[in-house]
Order: structure tokens, then C-alpha cells, then sequence
């Protein structure tokens, strides 16, 4: 099998390049480990920046997007009993984001790809990523039982965090930047109307919890637990207990609730790997780098790495023009620690800290007002939190 350029991983990151670079009369193959019904069912992120629905909307996938996705112009702080609303769009010049879920975008990102004659190998998992230092990297994967190879001339290593394509780099040629917090999250969606038309990020005594939706039937919310929480240990009843304890208000706040149709817990962490380039080989999205959930962030910086990959392989194949493809991780990794900040700033402001440090209680509090009471506080929440327009990204 051969092809122009392999890209490991169907997750946002790997079908956005897919799409693009389609576009781009680029050709590519993309090898997926898991099943096409796994990973359009794999819940995760929800909130999409201005630039992620604007490149969608701009190259064609975003039908369903703007029928079904819910566009938010603010967010509440809640903390010490009452709720502080940022106008989100007021502060940062117009723009917002749009409540969607993930496994939507992937969803939209496999038809659009099948429907334009595209490959999606499902069931295809990559055990090797091998000559990248050369000009004919080739990927070797398992499909059907069988060991099959993909010869190209570059590969993008989109396979996430756990992917073998970070891994395939010798060590020593690449610096790992890490951060473990002491707390990771538990996320529901169930079929409860939301409780507010925007999302609720509360700092409380008990912990950190968010109220965040997917549809006018469907909540979504997020409570911080332990980093080696066991699911069993959290009965349906015990995670409204805890979300209507963390979320009350002095003025009654009603937390609306339903049947609990999904359940996970997803740990903390904050990692980049430097740099993004090795060779003919890519890394993009969570294969480069993981953000803490708080921002936001995750997926929208995986879409950020895509658009600038996908411009620079389209001059590299149209007129052999390595300019792009040089300043790739340089350019990404502007970005990759901005939204570091971001979303470490967010995290530590917004959750329970070592639990014997009234210190750094007294510290988020101060940190929480001055964000709610300042308008440069707040725009400065704002104005990440929708997406910084940075050069180039
Ligand atoms: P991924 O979505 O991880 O996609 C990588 C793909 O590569 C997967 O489909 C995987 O199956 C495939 N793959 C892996 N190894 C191989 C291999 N060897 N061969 C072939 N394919 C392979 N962000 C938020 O902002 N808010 C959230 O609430 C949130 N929740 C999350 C919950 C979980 C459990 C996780 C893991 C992440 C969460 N994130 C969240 C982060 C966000 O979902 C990611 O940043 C986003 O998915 C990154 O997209 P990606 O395409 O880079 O990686
Ligand atoms: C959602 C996830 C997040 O990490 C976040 O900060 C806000 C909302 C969500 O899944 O809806």
C-alpha cells in the first residue's frame, strides 16, 4: 500500500487532516485501531472555539454543526454561593463558542471523508513508524490478522496520547514537559434538560464541579474525584448528591436531573512534547500534547495543529516547498503554551486543592473575585477561553 502522506489515528485530529488535505488535492490514508461504531461513540469534549466551527464551517462539515450545536455568547462562575456571569462575546470582540459533542464533529468529519472516496481503515492499529529520517517513511499496521505496510512520504502521527507514533522517536530527540494534578474527573451525560442556558463551572468547599449540556434534552456534568476513583464507587444517586451540594445556591438553584446514559473518569494532565517534527514524521493533537479539561482546550488545539499542518503539506506536494513544514512545531508550539497557561490557570483556580492548604483556598477565592470584578480579569479569561486569533495558527 502506498500513499502521499499515512496519518495514524481517526480522531479529530487525523480526520480533520484527512479532510483537509482531500481539499488540498493532497492523498492520504488514515489507519484507525478502533472500530468506526467505537470511535463515533467515544464521548469526550464538547466545546468548539470560533476558529474549530469556523474551518468547519468553511470547508463544508458543518450542515449538522449549525442546525444542532448551541451557540453560547457568556459562562457562569459559581462560587461562595452565587453565580458571576463573563459575556464572553462582549469581552473578546464578538466571538463565541458552540456546544457540540465531540463524537458529533468525528461523526460528520467519517462521512464526509467516505462520501468524497476517501480511506478510513478501521480496525487497523499501527505498530510501527519506521525511516521517517528518510525521504520513504512507511507505517507498519495489523488489519484482519494480518501485518500489512503503508510506504509514503510523510507521515502525521494523530494517534493520541497512548499512539505508537510519539513513541517510534529515538529517545533523546525529543523533551517531554509534564504536569499530574491530584484530582481527575468524573463526566455524565444524562437525559435531563439543562439546568441553565450556559455552561456552570463552580468552585465549591467539596470540589470543582461543571454543568455543561449537549441538546435541550441532554445534561452533561462533570464532578472532581479522586485520581484513582473507581466508577462503582459512584451509584447514580450519590453523583446528583454531590452535584446539587456543589452547584447549591443561597437563592435555591434547581439542578434538573434524568436517567444516566453514560459514565466515565478521565485523569488530570498536563504534557507537551517538543518538538512536533522529526523528519517526515508529525505529531498533532494529543499525540503532542494533553491540556486539563478545565479550559476546554483539547480538541480545539488538535484542529489548530491540522490547519497549519495541512497548509504546509499542500505546499510541500504542490511545489515542493519545505518552508511550512520547517517552522511547523515552532509555529504549533506558540499556541501549545498559550493554551498550556490557559488551562493550568483555569484548573488551579477553579478546584479543591490539597485539602489541608486554607492558604491556597484564600488565594482561588481572591483569584475568582478579581476575575469576576475586574473587566481586564475578565477579558483575559474571555479571550482564551473563545480562542486566541495568533499568527498564523
Ligand atoms: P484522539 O481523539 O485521542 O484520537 C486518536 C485516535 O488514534 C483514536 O481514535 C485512537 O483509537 C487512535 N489510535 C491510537 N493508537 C493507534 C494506533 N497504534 N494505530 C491506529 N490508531 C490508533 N477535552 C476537553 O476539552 N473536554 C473534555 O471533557 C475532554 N474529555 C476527555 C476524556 C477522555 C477520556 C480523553 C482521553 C480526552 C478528553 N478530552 C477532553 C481531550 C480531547 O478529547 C482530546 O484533546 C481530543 O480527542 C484530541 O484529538 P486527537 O485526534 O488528537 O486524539
Ligand atoms: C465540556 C467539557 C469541558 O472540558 C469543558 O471545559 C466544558 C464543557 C463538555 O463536555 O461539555
Amino acid at each position: 500500500m502506498e500513499t502521499q502522506v499515512a496519518i495514524v489515528g481517526a480522531g479529530p485530529a487525523g480526520l480533520l487532516l484527512g479532510h483537509l488535505l482531500q481539499r488540498a488535492g493532497v492523498e492520504s490514508v488514515v489507519l484507525e485501531a478502533r472500530t468506526r461504531e467505537h470511535v463515533e461513540q467515544r464521548v469526550r469534549a464538547g466545546v468548539l472555539e470560533q476558529g474549530t466551527v469556523d474551518v468547519l464551517t468553511e470547508t463544508g462539515v458543518a450542515g449538522r454543526l449549525h442546525r444542532e450545536g448551541m451557540v453560547h455568547r457568556g459562562l457562569e462562575l459559581r462560587f461562595g454561593g452565587a453565580g458571576h456571569r463573563i459575556a464572553l462575546s462582549d469581552l473578546a470582540g464578538g466571538r463565541a463558542i458552540t456546544v457540540y459533542g465531540q463524537q458529533e464533529v468525528v461523526k460528520d468529519l467519517i462521512a464526509a471523508r467516505l462520501e468524497a472516496g476517501g480511506e478510513v481503515r478501521f480496525e487497523a492499529e499501527a505498530t510501527a513508524v519506521e525511516d521517517f529520517d528518510g525521504d520513504r517513511p512507511r507505517v507498519r499496521f495489523r488489519a484482519g490478522g494480518e501485518e500489512q505496510e503503508l510506504r509514503c512520504a510523510v507521515v502525521a502521527g494523530c494517534d493520541g496520547f497512548h499512539g505508537v507514533s510519539r513513541r517510534a522517536v529515538p529517545a533523546g530527540a525529543l523533551s517531554g514537559f509534564e504536569r499530574e494534578y491530584p484530582f481527575a474527573w468524573l463526566g455524565i451525560l444524562a437525559r435531563a434538560r439543562p439546568s441553565s442556558e450556559e455552561l456552570i463551572y463552580t468552585h465549591s468547599d467539596r470540589g470543582f464541579a461543571l454543568h455543561s449540556m449537549r441538546s435541550p434534552e441532554v445534561t452533561r456534568n462533570y464532578l472532581q474525584v479522586a485520581p484513582d476513583e473507581r466508577l462503582d464507587a459512584w451509584p447514580d444517586e450519590r453523583i446528583w448528591e454531590e452535584l446539587r451540594a456543589r452547584m447549591a445556591t443561597d437563592d435555591g438553584f434547581e439542578l434538573s436531573e434524568g436517567e444516566i446514559f453514560d459514565k466515565g473518569i478521565t485523569p488530570m494532565r498536563s504534557f507537551v512534547a517538543e518538538p512536533m517534527r522529526f523528519g517526515r514524521l508529525f505529531l498533532a493533537g494529543d499525540a503532542a500534547h494533553i491540556v486539563p479539561p478545565t479550559g476546554a482546550k483539547g480538541l480545539n488545539l488538535a484542529v489548530a495543529d491540522v490547519r497549519v499542518l495541512a497548509r504546509a503539506l499542500r505546499d510541500f506536494f504542490e511545489r515542493g516547498d519545505e518552508a511550512g513544514l520547517d517552522g511547523y512545531s515552532d509555529r504549533c508550539l506558540r499556541r501549545v503554551w498559550r493554551v498550556q497557561h490557559f488551562s493550568w490557570w483555569m484548573t488551579s483556580m477553579l478546584h479543591r486543592m490539597d485539602a489541608g492548604d486554607p492558604f491556597e483556598a484564600k488565594l482561588q477565592r481572591s483569584q475568582l473575585e478579581y476575575v469576576c470584578g475586574s473587566h481586564a480579569a475578565a477579558t483575559t479569561l474571555a479571550e482564551n477561553y473563545v480562542g486566541l486569533e495568533l499568527e498564523d495558527a
